[in-house]
């Protein structure tokens, strides 16, 4: 579903990624795990088409990123929610609507914020949200259209407990429904039993990957380590 091959993006002199390489199959979850900085966010937003890369290429379902057709083929839900402040919350999910040609977008949407707790909040306007909210909305908008690959950029932060399971719910969901679905996160307890493969970033570059189970295995653990102890013996610094 999703091909990188020798991704580099820099920042003047600086390198966030540094010529990666990954190949993501269609009806995977898979987790980015790293720290702060690691080059997670630099990623997604590469692969979204944000950001430009200064070296690699990338194919979605056999096409390059940039052009129009692969556009359409997922939904970025970015780290900061971006909401248009003088539309309200079901003016949102029109918008994306008559943007991606959503059939049938109402009900869709009436769904979707009832699964999120959005249904007395659907007529207030972006800018009266609270900070968890406005990251409800912004995944209502990511799902709408849905398409094949789903890229979230941290997307727990600053949800409720709720919001947390019903999204977990919805990438499983997603997963048999055959869709793709990549995560980046340094939250490791919520991805734990989710993800089908983890990529572990570190300073641009990608150090483990693997399943979960096989990471554990790679550094001779006990099967009751958890993820975390896994990602802070990876990511240590030598
Ligand atoms: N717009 C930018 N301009 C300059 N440096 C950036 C920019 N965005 C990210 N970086 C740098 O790139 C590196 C990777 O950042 P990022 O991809 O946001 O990491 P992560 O999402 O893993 O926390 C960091 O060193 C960060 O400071
Ligand atoms: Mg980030």
């Amino acid at each position: 579903m999703l091909i990188i091959k020798n991704l580099t993006k820099r920042f003047k002199k600086s390198i966030a990624v540094d010529n990666i390489s990954f190949v993501l199959k269609k009806g995977n979850i898979v987790g980015l795990l790293g720290p702060n900085g690691a080059g997670k966010s630099t990623t997604i937003k590469t692969i979204a088409g944000l950001l430009r890369a200064n070296e690699g290429t990338i194919e979605i379902d056999g096409i390059s990123n940039k052009s129009l057709k692969a556009k359409r083929l997922f939904s970025y839900i970015p780290e900061l929610p971006e909401l248009y402040d003088m539309l309200t919350v079901k003016e949102h999910l029109q918008f994306i609507a008559y943007a991606y040609d959503v059939k049938d977008w109402e009900t869709k949407a009436q769904i979707l914020f009832e699964r999120y707790d959005l249904i007395d909040k659907q007529d207030k306007l972006a800018n009266e949200l609270s900070k968890g909210m406005k990251q409800k909305v912004s995944i209502c908008c990511g799902l709408l259209p849905n398409p094949d690959l789903y890229l979230f950029d941290e997307p727990m932060i600053g949800l409720d407990p709720k919001a947390i399971r019903e999204t977990k719910l919805i990438f499983q969901e997603l997963k048999q429904q055959g869709k793709t679905v990549f995560i980046s996160t340094h939250l490791l307890d919520t991805i734990e039993n989710l993800c089908d493969r983890v990529l572990v970033m570190k300073t641009g570059n990608i150090i483990a990957d693997g399943t979960v189970e096989e990471l554990k295995t790679k550094l001779g653990e006990e099967s009751s380590t958890s993820l975390e102890e896994i990602f802070l013996e990876v990511t240590k610094d030598e």
